[in-house]
């Protein structure tokens, strides 16, 4: 995690309607030289400043095409603000309001360890046998990795398109950090889990045996995400037991068997989505995080919209994102001096985007 340093005086002080009005304030000077982009896992008050939302493919996708707002403002997590970075099409500046607003699962995969376990495959398996696959959720010196060997960038909703893809390219897959995405993305193309290798980080061969790894195609980076990783199978058939109407709908970072018995798995746009289109009176149990799940259950009133873990999944890093860090670097854009500015030099930037744009091309 980057250290963010206290906010100075007034902001740590102000109450929330003062701060509100300071934002909106400063948006109103800064016309549309700004624009907020917010995450679906933002707090409510957040989200309700900003000017649109989404799942992190759509907001990638905005970063790049978007060409009036000098500044974006991104309420999301590290990696999401990297990624507008390098995706950004002129000289905008991208500013995180909060450098403490990192992922933690992101934070599992570090490149250099990365790059050491590449090498120890390509020792058993050859190299241009392997594609790198990295979900978003990944940092950009990860990202420009997979870029130098060729690889791509995946999110939850297209990680099927992509793996599939991969693996019509070359032999084999090596995909980080999310093992539970890349499990379940490629359970759902055919594959077996018991096919598909776990790599531990830091241990030798990450802990398989060379035949092993010579006759498999898939291999998983041992991280996940803490948040997702809070649901369970016990959890669906309690609900289940006590209402045999209600859906399971889950994003595709839980564990394979919550997967595996839910009536519906996608990107939060996709679950954002699949309820509002569902029918009056559908009851949903959700598991993702908390912020996303609250907000579904009051814009679809005609609904019953719970979580599926009732004690609170909360995503700690994104909801670090607060209105007086907003205000504070809106105020800053304000002024001339932007704070908390992201940026991604060089040769990593061009690395990154490369295998960010084999990406979009395939979205
Ligand atoms: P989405 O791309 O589905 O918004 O997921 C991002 C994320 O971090 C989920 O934990
Ligand atoms: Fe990262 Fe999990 Fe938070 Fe998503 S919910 S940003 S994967 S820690």
């Amino acid at each position: 995690m980057i250290y963010q340093q206290p906010l100075p005086s007034p902001y740590p002080t102000l109450d929330d309607a003062e701060l509100t009005s300071r934002i909106v304030a400063a948006k109103a000077k800064l016309g549309d030289s700004v624009v907020i982009l917010t995450h679906h896992y933002q707090r409510p008050e957040i989200v309700a400043l900003g000017d649109m939302r989404g799942d992190s493919l759509k907001l990638a996708q905005f970063a790049a095409a978007q060409e009036k707002s000098k500044y974006i403002v991104y309420c999301g997590v590290h990696f999401m603000a990297e990624s507008a970075d390098i995706l950004k099409r002129g000289q905008q500046v991208v500013v995180l309001p909060d450098l403490g607003a990192g992922c933690d699962m992101a934070d599992m995969a570090d490149a250099d360890d990365v790059e050491l376990a590449w090498d120890e495959l390509v020792s058993v398996l050859g190299h241009e046998s392997i594609m790198p696959v990295t979900y978003i959720n990944s940092t950009a010196a990860l990202k420009a990795f997979v870029g130098k060997k060729g690889g791509v960038v995946c999110t939850s909703s297209n990680a099927e398109n992509i793996v599939r893809w991969s693996l019509e390219q070359r032999q084999a897959i090596f995909f980080f950090p999310d093992q539970h995405l890349g499990r379940n993305t490629c359970k759902r193309l055919g594959y077996t889990p018991e096919s598909m290798l776990l790599w531990k980080p830091g241990v030798p061969l990450g802990g398989q045996a060379p035949e092993r790894i010579r006759d498999s195609r898939i291999f998983l980076w041992e991280g996940h995400c803490p948040v997702h990783a809070m649901f369970t199978l016990k959890q669906i058939s309690a609900l289940r037991a006590q209402d045999s109407a209600i859906k399971i709908i889950t994003h595709p970072e839980c564990p394979m068997e919550v997967v595996d018995e839910s009536d519906a798995v996608g990107s939060t746009e996709f679950i954002v989505k699949t309820i509002a289109e569902s029918p009056a009176g559908s009851k949903w149990a959700v598991g993702t995080e908390m912020n996303l799940v609250n907000r579904i259950a009051k814009e679809n009133p005609d609904k019953t919209v719970v979580s599926l873990n009732r004690f609170m999944c909360l995503c700690g890093t994104m909801n670090r994102i607060d209105l007086a860090h907003l205000a504070w670097a809106l105020e800053s854009i304000v002024s001339g001096h932007p704070e908390n500015v992201i940026t991604v030099g060089e040769p990593e930037r061009s690395l990154a985007r490369a295998s960010l744009d084999r990406m979009l091309t395939m979205s």
